[in-house]
This record gives structure tokens, sequence and C-alpha cells, in this order.
């Protein structure tokens, strides 16, 4: 068996044009677009719902925001965590995630944050660790530029110290609840942290009381060594992008010997491999759509799109708009995302711009054909790394409408849970026992 969670690219406009977009370049505002969603996910026999987040309007494609505010790539954004409870109300089981950024929020801000929504979810709360890849975000947070990238684990690595520091602040029995006589909480149970590092320093105890998972679920996405470091010191859950069964055993291998460098059972971390579902009413319909897609990548609109998500990915440090499409692809890297940043790169090695700009739009798994076909496909893949992971669905080129979700939802899933290959219920009340329990 496999778990399954869905990658939405913000709380943030989705499909908003188009035959199928309803209304949602309005309604992704509020909270029903999204409370569908999850309703759906869960009825799939979803494991996690997972929401990036970046807090800027980007500006380095062709030197200005007019792109991005024009397409509403990657801006607005609504900040997703207030929409978690929401989430929450709408669903019973299905794990919620939400990014957070180590530059965005200080360790007792980002602790006490995560404790409540623990509460609010009844323990179905996880949080997305990132650093933040742009000097825009950390402009907008007080800094002048942004870390080196390097650095930016080093500070995010203390950052998870500290907030894990605070969540153990309060000890498991702590908590004493007697009415008669009132006796609330055993002050000696609960410890100040008096954390001190180089990038942050907060005293503690936390002033709220330890939920359902005591901490949020945990994951990661950067996949460059420190990146990896990270996810191998503090994750529950990894995002892994790879193109080929044979990265994916290599990526799983990678990590259960640096989880195991520091001290901790590879099976304790989840990597769920980005992947993308092509479904047909059969084979030749999956696989018409497929060519589609690919066809639609030569568009004009197509290649500006993705000329600003390397621009983007870069780090804001290179305006991809500047370059000769049919000249050789720039090589040199910015100081952002760099394991997407060198895919590309690398992709490109003896190719022109044009051919990088015109492949494949997003990293991962493509599966093609009818919900049948998929399945197999799915299951042999899976069987290729031998253990428990899953796969992180994203819609194709990032579509999401109701009837693009019913496609996975009501299509391939029960495909899969038929098969047995993925839950048919939920075992456990919170997001981390689900996640622990096979
Ligand atoms: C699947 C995926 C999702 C990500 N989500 C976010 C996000 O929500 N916010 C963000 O600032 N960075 C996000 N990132 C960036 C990473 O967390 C990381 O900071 C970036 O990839 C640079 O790390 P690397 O050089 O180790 O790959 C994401 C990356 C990947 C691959």
């Amino acid at each position: 068996m496999f778990k399954l969670g869905w990658f939405v690219n913000g709380f943030a406009p989705k499909t908003w044009h188009g035959p199928w977009a309803g209304e949602n370049r309005t309604e992704w505002m509020g909270p029903g677009f999204w409370q569908d969603v999850a309703r759906g996910l869960e009825r799939g026999g979803f494991d996690m719902f997972f929401l990036e987040d970046t807090a800027m309007i980007e500006d380095t494609y062709e030197g200005s925001a007019a792109y991005t505010l024009r397409h509403a790539a990657m801006a607005p954004k609504n900040d997703p965590m207030p929409l978690m409870p929401l989430l929450a109300a709408a669903t019973k089981h299905i794990g919620l995630v939400s990014t957070i950024s180590t530059i965005q929020y200080p360790p007792y801000l980002a602790a006490r944050l995560g404790t409540t929504l623990d509460h609010l979810t009844e323990g179905r709360i996880g949080f997305n660790v990132v650093t933040s890849v742009s000097h825009r975000v950390a402009q907008n947070y007080g800094y002048e530029r942004h870390l080196e990238h390097d650095e930016r684990y080093v500070m995010a690595e203390e950052w998870m110290d500290a907030v894990s520091q605070l969540w153990e602040s309060w000890e498991p029995d702590a908590l004493v609840l007697e009415t008669d006589p009132p006796f609330f909480a055993d002050h000696t149970k609960v410890k100040a942290v008096d954390f001190e590092g180089k990038y942050f320093r907060t005293r503690g105890p936390l002033n709220t009381v330890p939920g359902p998972q005591r901490r949020p679920v945990i994951a990661q996405a950067g996949g460059s060594p420190k990146g990896r470091d990270l996810a191998a010191r503090n994750a529950d859950v990894m995002l892994g992008l790879v193109q080929s069964p044979e990265e994916m055993v290599e990526f799983r291998a990678d990590m259960d010997r640096r989880l195991a460098a520091f001290g901790r059972d590879p099976d304790d971390l989840h990597i769920f491999f980005m992947a993308h579902a092509y479904i047909g009413e059969s084979d030749r319909d999956g696989r018409e759509r497929f060519d589609a897609v690919a066809a639609s990548r030569h568009d004009p609109s197509a290649i500006a799109a993705k000329l600003w998500a390397m621009s983007y990915t870069s780090g804001g440090e290179i305006d991809f708009s500047k370059f000769d499409l049919d000249g050789p692809v720039p090589t040199r890297l910015g100081n952002g995302e760099t394991t997407t940043h060198k895919a590309w790169t690398a992709a490109g090695a003896g190719k022109t711009l044009r051919d990088v700009v015109t492949g494949p739009a997003n990293y991962g798994l493509d599966f093609v054909g009818s919900a049948a076909t998929i399945a197999s496909q799915m299951d042999e893949v899976m069987r290729a790394t031998g253990r428990m992971d899953g796969f992180l669905i994203q819609g194709i080129e990032d579509e999401l409408t109701r009837r693009s979700l019913a496609e996975v939802t009501d299509g391939l899933c029960p495909e899969l849970k038929r098969r047995g290959l993925i839950r048919k219920s939920y075992e456990h009340d919170t997001f981390r026992e689900n996640l622990e329990s096979w």
C-alpha cells in the first residue's frame, strides 16, 4: 500500500479562466472551494492536503510585476494558516499541511501557532518548513536580501531546534485539570527553554498546552544536500522531485543513509514523490491528453510562463526573458530553488533555451492512460522502492478545478482502493497516527 497527498501551489487563484473554472477568479478568496477540495481528497482516501506558500509579488521576469499580476502567477496569495481550521471543520480525517517559512515566523510565534492549530484541527495539522527562496520575501520581512542558500539551512536547523524545544517545554503530565481543589497545571513540569542561537533567541516555556500530536507533522521539500539533511534530522514527510523509478530508489536510499546518520529510523520519514496523472476514458484518450499538453508547451504563452517560472526559481536573480530562446541554456545558478533550477539547466546541456522551456513544465513522475492503467503503473513504480512511500499528486500544469479533482478522487482513487493499494478508511484520529500506522 502507498499514501497519497495533493499539492496545491498556494491559497491563490487556481484555474480561474477556461471552460471548467467556474467562479474561481473570485471564489478562491473564500473557504468554500477549498473545503470542497479537502472533502474530495478525503473521499478519495488521501493522507494529506498540502498547501504551498510564498509571501511576495514576483517581479524578476521582464523586470516588473506585470506578468505576475496579469496572469495571477504565484500572486495574489492569501495566508494559508487561517484556512486550516476551516478545512478541518469541513472534514474528519485528512491531514492538513500549511507552509511555514523560517524567515517569516520567529520560533515562539511558530510554535504557538502550531500548537493552537493542532487543537483547532483536533490533531490534523502539519507544517511544510521552508527557508523561502527569494530576496523579495526576505525584503518583506526586514532583510536587505536573502541569506545565501546553505546559510538559509543553517538558520532553518536552528529554527527547528528552537521550535522543537518549545513544543517540549510542557512535560506530558504537566496538565492536571483537577477541579476540587482547583489545580490546572503543575509549574514544575513547565520549563523555560532559554534558547540562544546565531539567529534566534527565545526564553519559553510556551504558553499553550500541547495539542493532540504534541508537534505538528513536519514536512520538508528542499532537495539539495542541506535540504535533505534538514529533512533527515527533523521531518516526518519529505517531498521528492524525481523523474523515474530509478531516481526514486536512489532518493530513498540517500535519505535512509542520512536518517541513520542522525540516529533516526529510516521508516520514520515518509517520502511523497511528485506525480501527475493524465487520466483518460481509455489509454488512448489519456495518451492524447498527454500529447496535447506537450504540444501546448510550444505556445508563446506557455513559453512565457516557463521563463517566468525559471526566473522565480532562480531566487529572483536571473531574468530569463533576456536570453535568446535559440541560444544556449544559461548555466549560472541563482540563489533560489537550486534543485529545480539545476534539473532545468542539466536537462538543457547541449540544447537551446527553447528546448528546455518547451520540455516538461513540472517535475515529477507522469502517469498516462485510463484510471485502471494508471493504478497498475503506480503499483509497479511504488514496488520499486519496496517501501510504504507515497505520491504527491499535482494537477496537470497545476490545473485545479472541481472536475480535475474528481478525475482523481472519484476516478483513480476507487480503482486504487479496489486493488488495496491505498487506504479505504482512516484508522486513527490524528494525522501523525494515520501517517505512521503503516
Ligand atoms: C515540492 C516543493 C514544494 C515547495 N514548497 C515551497 C513553499 O511552499 N514555499 C517556499 O518558499 N518554498 C517551497 N519550496 C522550496 C523548498 O522548500 C526549498 O526552500 C527550495 O527548494 C530550495 O531548496 P533546495 O535548494 O534544497 O532544493 C518547495 C520546493 C518543492 C520542491
